[in-house]
């Protein structure tokens, strides 16, 4: 196995908050295990374009506390190609980096997976995305931080629903993923969440309204997982309208804010201690697999795994959720 002397470490897909307290840890647990850093600006852009800077401890100082990321990222269209991936990777070669640890969500370690195996490129991943989405890790890094930002949120919904007697259907990120929607919906109290994972042919809107809404209670919130199959809340927003004309409706998109802000100390935390696994997992010889965190225990999961595998939602939150919102 080649020694590694130099590791080049970026970020790539959608920014989450701990990526700066990740790259932070990568940096300095390397430089103290002996390495050389190198950091890739733009995520896969900044390797094709030879966009790397050399990283010092110093390079990471009083980065811990701030939201997005100091290494940029981007979604690189000509990574997915095999000419991209060449350019990326004698880029690697001429600037000596040995090993690529990428932080960023599904998409940019399924990137690490085809890079890996084309050119045999020692890659480690730490889960970025504020999606938790990712098979094999209790939580990714960002998610704690969002999570807690759409509770914020909805927290002040509520004295605005409550003051109107209104419904709010509250449209939250996750991509494909309930998460952020689910957990969002417990800790703020919301009266429902739908989720992408629990569709079924029952009519979860109907449900709603007739149990949810109940005299006793003038106003509701109903978080919304965004999602292309059905247009997210302004639809249920819209059936509402129709088929329940005597409830006032609106609707809040929470979008882009759900992804910045300062990261959470859990976040912190957890980017801390995947980043410094990462550098360890390394060091034994570890190669191609996302460093995740499964029962407070750090664990290696291959990315084939990490990536290809639905991370269920525990059916125990539907439940909690179910009951609580009577
Ligand atoms: O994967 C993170 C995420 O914020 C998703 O929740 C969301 O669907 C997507 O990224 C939005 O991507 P963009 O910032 O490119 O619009």
């Amino acid at each position: 196995m080649a020694k590694i002397s130099t590791i080049g470490i970026l970020t790539s897909g959608g920014d989450a908050p701990g990526m700066n307290a990740a790259i932070r840890a990568v940096t300095r647990a390397a430089i103290f295990n002996g390495w050389k850093v190198k950091g890739i600006y733009r995520g896969y852009e900044g390797l094709i374009n030879n966009e790397i800077k050399d990283f010092t401890s110093e390079s990471v100082s009083n980065t811990i506390q701030r939201g997005g990321t100091v290494l940029k990222t981007a979604r690189s269209d000509e990574f997915m190609t095999v000419e991209g991936r060449q350019k990326a990777y004698d880029n690697m070669k001429a600037n000596n980096i040995d090993a690529l640890i990428v932080i960023g969500g599904n998409g940019s370690l399924a990137g690490a997976q085809v890079f890996a195996q084309e050119h045999d490129v020692p890659c480690i991943g730490l889960p970025g995305t504020i999606d938790n989405d990712l098979y094999g890790t209790d939580s990714t890094i960002g998610y704690d931080t969002a999570l807690n930002t759409i509770v914020e949120c909805v927290d002040k919904i509520r004295d605005t629903a409550t003051s109107h007697d209104r419904i709010f259907f509250v449209e939250v990120m996750g991509r494909d993923a309930g998460f952020l929607a689910q957990n969002s919906a417990i800790a703020a109290g919301a009266e429902a969440a739908i989720i992408p994972e629990d569709q079924t042919d029952v009519d979860q809107l109907g449900q709603f309204i007739s149990r949810g809404f109940r005299k006793s209670k003038n106003s509701s919130i109903v978080i919304v997982s965004e999602s292309k199959k059905d247009g997210g809340a302004m639809y249920y927003a819209n059936r509402v309208r129709n088929e329940y004309p005597q409830y006032d409706v609106r609707v809040t998109i929470l979008g882009h804010l759900q992804r910045g802000g300062k990261p959470s100390a859990v976040d912190r935390i957890l980017a801390s201690r995947l980043g410094v696994a990462a550098i360890e997992a390394l060091n034994e010889g570890q190669r191609n697999v996302m460093i995740g965190i499964s029962n407070d225990r750090i664990v290696y999961v291959p990315f084939s795994k990490a990536i290809k595998i639905d991370k269920p939602i525990d059916k125990e939150l539907i439940n909690v959720l179910n009951v609580l919102s009577i």
